[in-house]
């Protein structure tokens, strides 16, 4: 276990943030508290999320509430949000959706960057929209974010939308007994999308054009080994594939025209 995760552990246990753990140098550390870290350093050597333990993560500059069952905010996914950002004027109104919101870390973060968009935001897991719920409430957005259950476009039909990200599951139904124990506790409806991985995108391609508006755009995540098969299947929206900071394929965009 790394120096920093111990550092966040402790900060988490004396409830101050990491960069404030000098100012508790000094202090006596009681019996209880000390008894705790070491139970949560056993809990965490044998493979259980720092992120679920101490109950939160950062998410682009933010600390968001997580939970057991809901996808942890990846710092891969800040790509997504970077592109959507680029494509938003801060001067217009627009009102954009998400599918498959987990934390909120990507609908909620939209929000605070853009203060005239309005959010739709799905999930099929009530925890995850319970969870974004609490979220959005945290950080004042709750009046901008309109949460629904269902799958895909299910919950919105009838709505056309500006722009629509996701960050899908994406992995292949065969590489869930491989994943750590670990990964595992975040759901295998966040995790796993299907036999090939990339149903979603297959479904999605095929109903995205009718809750565009015209011009509208999406940007998703996709997996590093997804480029090609994702770029085929959204041929006809002029797909722009971009890798991440490791060089690899992470999101596309693409537009209705
Ligand atoms: C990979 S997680 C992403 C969570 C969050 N947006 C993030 O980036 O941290 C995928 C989320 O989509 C939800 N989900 C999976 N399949 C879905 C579907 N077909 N329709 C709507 N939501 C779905 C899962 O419950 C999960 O919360």
């Amino acid at each position: 276990m790394s120096q920093r995760d111990r550092q966040l552990l402790l900060a988490h246990l004396l409830g101050v943030k990491a960069p404030e753990l000098y100012l508790k140098m000094e202090e006596e550390v009681p019996l209880q508290l000390l008894e705790e870290y070491e139970k949560s350093i056993k809990k965490l050597e044998e493979g259980y999320p720092l992120q679920y333990l101490i109950g939160e993560w950062d998410f682009y500059g933010r600390t968001f509430k997580v939970a057991e069952g809901v996808l942890i905010p990846r710092s891969e996914t800040e790509l997504l949000v970077e592109k959507t950002l680029e494509l938003l004027d801060s001067r217009r109104d627009y009102t954009g959706l998400e599918i498959g919101v987990g934390s909120g870390c990507i609908a909620i973060t939209l929000l605070l960057e853009r203060e005239r968009l309005f959010m739709y935001g799905t999930d099929i897991n009530p925890k995850a929209l319970e969870l974004t719920r609490i979220n959005a409430e945290n950080y004042g957005v709750s009046q901008r974010l309109k949460l629904l259950q269902g799958k895909d476009f299910e919950p919105v039909k009838g709505l056309r939308f500006d722009f629509v990200v996701s960050n899908p599951p994406y992995i292949p139904e065969g590489l869930w007994e491989t994943l750590p124990e670990g990964v595992k506790l975040e759901g295998k409806d966040a995790l796993i999308g299907g036999k090939k991985g990339w149903e979603f995108y297959e479904r999605f391609a095929q109903q995205v054009g009718d809750f565009l508006k015209e011009n509208g755009f999406f940007v998703l995540e996709i997996g590093h080994d997804q480029g090609q098969i994702v770029q085929e299947l959204l041929k006809d929206y002029s797909p722009k594939i971009f890798k991440d900071y490791s060089g690899q394929d992470r999101v596309v965009v693409g537009w209705k025209s």
